[in-house]
């Protein structure tokens, strides 16, 4: 006689990890939105920060908009070409990002690139995994090629290692060095941070003019072979070791 399938244990999780997986909110955002009343299971608004949810049945609405999960999770890389800007949209008709990503799914960057910044942007419609890369708690890190109007001193490379003052504080020690063949005007550099525009106010705050920056790796992922422009889908091995970067272990909700 066959056996008919054990039912799988119903894994209950907290409103905020759920809002967080759909992508429709970090998850401390998520529990000001809950405390705030915007956030409704099944037509009740919860306000108990504590309160489980079945992820399968329950209804989720986030101000009077359902939450949906996402049940096959993407993870791209796009090398961003200059005056792409990373917005969903542009009232301007500016070439975004997005106009570039020929994904089947909805998909998203993963943090930003300045307009005049190149390679590496990462995407994803796995709200959870796009929210951790963000948080600066993972300090993962992210190594740019800066090209500068002038050679970068010494003096200068020493103070790019041991952190810059900042309008918004001290950067912390980052990896920098000259590379070969830029005439002492370009200069790799790997920081843990990601301050709005860092690496160009790094060098400014030095006097020099960032004349380009392009993004060459985020922590495993390079884009070695990707031309400007075009996408790839990440290696499981990329995604994993992003994921443990992120501080996320192996859950039924991995891709
Ligand atoms: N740092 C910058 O200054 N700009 C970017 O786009 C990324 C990092």
């Amino acid at each position: 006689m066959k056996r008919s399938a054990k039912p799988q244990p119903v894994e209950r999780i907290r409103i905020n990890r759920y809002l967080s997986m759909c992508g429709a909110a970090s998850r401390r955002k998520a529990d000001q939105l809950i405390q705030e009343g915007k956030v409704e299971v099944n037509g009740k608004v919860m306000t108990d920060l504590g309160t489980k949810i079945d992820p399968r049945r329950d209804k989720v609405f986030l101000a009077g908009k359902q939450v949906a999960r996402v049940h096959e999770y993407v993870y791209l890389v796009m090398n961003k070409p200059r005056d792409a800007i990373t917005t969903l949209s542009d009232e301007r008709g500016r070439t975004t990002v997005m106009s570039l990503m020929h994904s089947k799914q909805r998909v998203y960057p993963i943090g930003r690139l300045d307009r005049n910044t190149t390679g590496i942007l990462l995407f994803t419609n796995d709200g959870d995994f796009a929210n951790r890369l963000m948080h600066p708690t993972h300090e993962i890190p992210k190594s740019y090629r800066v090209t500068t109007d002038n050679p970068v001193s010494r003096e200068h490379l020493d103070r790019l290692r041991r952190g810059i003052r900042l309008e918004d504080g001290m950067t912390s020690p980052a990896y920098v060095e000259v590379l070969p063949g830029g005439k002492g005007r370009e200069v790799g550099i790997t920081i843990h941070e990601g301050r709005n525009r860092q690496v160009r106010r790094m060098f400014e705050e030095l006097g020099y003019d960032v004349k380009k920056l392009d993004r060459v790796a985020y922590g495993p992922v390079s884009k070695e072979g990707l031309a400007r422009g075009a996408t790839r889908s990440l290696t499981r091995t990329e995604i994993r070791t992003l994921k443990e970067l992120a501080g996320m272990s192996s859950t039924p909700t991995d891709g």
